[in-house]
């Protein structure tokens, strides 16, 4: 199966076949498949002169319908390994017999109800497709949600329509999110990142439904624009639940960050279910959510020389771990042993890494994670493998990044800084070593186009504590968007003239854009020149 058609399952496999029953029914009436979006868009008028006549899709927003939740690599094929538990592969799926009844698991009176319909037709449809969805993964039951969800249900592509259909349904039944929400950072920034005239209208004609779906998110729950970014637990966005509790998030690196670093439980929800869950208010317990999938298969030891390269490391630890929970020694001497504002983005470099290179929902850092401080090397599995990282590996991971620029490109165009978003500390200190070094060079401008992504709650941050740093840089060509990196960095239109570095191994993994550590970044700013 090609990529492309096995992508197009996506929103299927999301919802199950018994949300999408009016998605289903809509596109009968227009004689298409449920994911073909060729006849929603059209209907609605928003697409037109560069739609293929087969699908109804421009051939450039193909790529849109990629998620680091598939399991597929670069190459179309499925990344070694990966069994979309998101914490190795639940025993239950793997010894299913088929000559036996499928998994049910254990409703309440109060849950059965709603599955027979007793509160409503939506919620009942609803239940059905949770249930259903924990039934595939071994659910023993549904647990109650706290805290607040996180979605990343934020790209209004074609191929989300199912989806959107099913949230139309929920919104006009009247239904709510348990709590308010945070969303992932829009796809596209039409402000603050220099696109041409005919770049604006791909990404309008690529992206038909994002009016329709962030009107659908405020309908629901979901927060202000503001707010929007996959780093949901910072300070400024507010979105960080106590240690312990379930939650049912999408993004895999808010999820990864969320299980780690905060020591929630939740499982790695693709697009589409974590707004589900978060409309019942209830996850199947499985996977992540449970003390057994939250045990370590792997051991990491850390063995470099010095701070080992954040990016490259996770990368490392991605795809020796795949889906599988590591324990890892020797790093927490470089956050001097505590999780602070200052060095929290080690570990969001780290572990973004660890999701996109491979599809890591959780880590254990010894003394250093809540669950490692609290239970040691309990955590890991009788049995488990060892993996060590060293100068050598290192080495190894990075020179195995491809360069996917055309032949004749040597030098970058653009420097995006950040994904997942830039946290204040990390833009207090691009903005001030990007500053110090304009004055001593005496140079007026940065040499490319210098983008930091963060939300706008942490851009006004910064922007209220150096409003005089800001100004300069902002005559100096430095700005902030609150869009997601990836997205702006893979866009066909935008990729196609815009050749960018990036300090974040997942833009790497995802775009055509260049990896550059974190201490080469500043001179490639000020020269526009590659490392040597
Ligand atoms: Fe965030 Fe987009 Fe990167 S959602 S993690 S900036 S891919």
């Amino acid at each position: 199966m090609e990529r492309r058609d096995f992508v197009k399952t996506i929103p299927l496999t999301v919802l199950g076949a018994a949300a999408i029953e009016s998605s289903e029914t809509a596109s009968a009436q227009r004689g298409g498949a449920p994911w073909d979006d060729g006849g929603g868009a059209t209907n609605r008028g928003q697409v037109h002169h560069l739609l293929t006549k087969k699908s109804g899709t421009p051939d450039y927003v193909q790529h849109w319908r990629e998620s680091d939740m598939d399991g597929i690599g670069p190459d179309g094929k499925a990344v070694p390994g990966y069994k979309a538990a998101g914490a190795g592969s639940p025993p239950k799926i793997s010894k299913h017999d088929p000559s036996k009844a499928p998994h049910q698991m254990k409703l309440t009176r109060e849950e059965q109800d709603i599955l027979d319909g007793k509160k409503g037709e939506a919620l009942a449809k609803l239940m059905k497709t949770i249930v259903r969805h924990g039934n595939l993964f071994g659910a023993e039951k549904l647990v109650d949600l706290g805290g607040n969800p996180h979605s990343s249900t934020f790209l209004g592509s074609p191929a989300l329509s199912p989806i959107v259909e099913v949230l139309k349904e929920c919104a006009d039944a009247g239904l709510k999110a348990y709590a308010p929400y945070t969303i992932n950072p829009r796809p596209f920034d039409l402000y603050n990142v220099a696109i041409t005239r005919e770049m604006e209208l791909m990404m309008f004609e690529s992206l038909p439904l994002q009016i329709e779906l962030d009107h659908l998110h405020a309908r629901l729950g979901g927060r202000g624009m503001t707010t929007r970014s996959c780093m949901c637990y910072l300070p400024e966005v507010g979105n960080a639940p106590e240690p312990g509790t379930y939650v049912a998030w999408g993004e895999s690196s808010a999820i990864n960050a969320g299980n780690s670093i905060l020591g929630i439980r939740t499982n790695r929800n693709s697009m589409g279910m974590e707004l589900l869950c978060a409309l019942l208010g209830k996850a199947p317990y499985f996977g992540l959510m449970t003390d057994e999938g939250r045990q370590a298969k792997w051991l990491v030891e850390v063995k470099t020389s010095g701070e080992p390269d954040w990016g490259v490391l996770g990368g490392g630890i991605g795809e020796k771990c795949v889906e599988d929970v590591p324990y890892i020694v020797g790093i927490d001497k470089y956050l001097d042993g505590k999780i602070t504002p200052e060095n929290l983005h080690k570990l969001k470099a780290m572990g973004a890494a660890t999701a996109s290179s491979g599809a890591v929902g959780l880590y254990h850092v010894e003394n250093l994670t809540p669950e490692a401080i609290q239970k040691g090397r309990k955590l890991l599995v009788e049995g488990y493998q060892t993996y060590v990282v060293d100068d050598k590996e290192i080495e190894r991971i990075r020179s195995g990044f491809p360069n996917l620029w055309p032949k004749n490109v040597k030098k970058p165009t653009a420097a995006h800084i950040g994904c997942p978003h830039n946290t204040y500390h990390e833009l207090v200190s691009w903005s001030t070593r990007i500053h110090d070094a304009l004055k001593k060079r005496r140079q007026e401008k940065v040499a490319l186009q210098t983008v930091m992504f963060c939300s706008v709650e942490v851009r006004d941050h910064l922007f209220h504590d150096y409003p005089e740093m800001v100004r300069d840089l902002h005559v100096a060509g430095v700005r902030w968007s609150n869009t997601c990196t990836v997205c702006i960095s893979g866009f066909k239109g935008y990729a196609d003239g815009n050749f960018a570095v990036t300090n974040s191994n997942k833009t790497r993994k995802y775009s055509n854009s260049r990896y550059v550590s974190e201490p080469d970044m500043l001179e490639v700013i000020m020269t526009g020149e590659l490392p040597g």
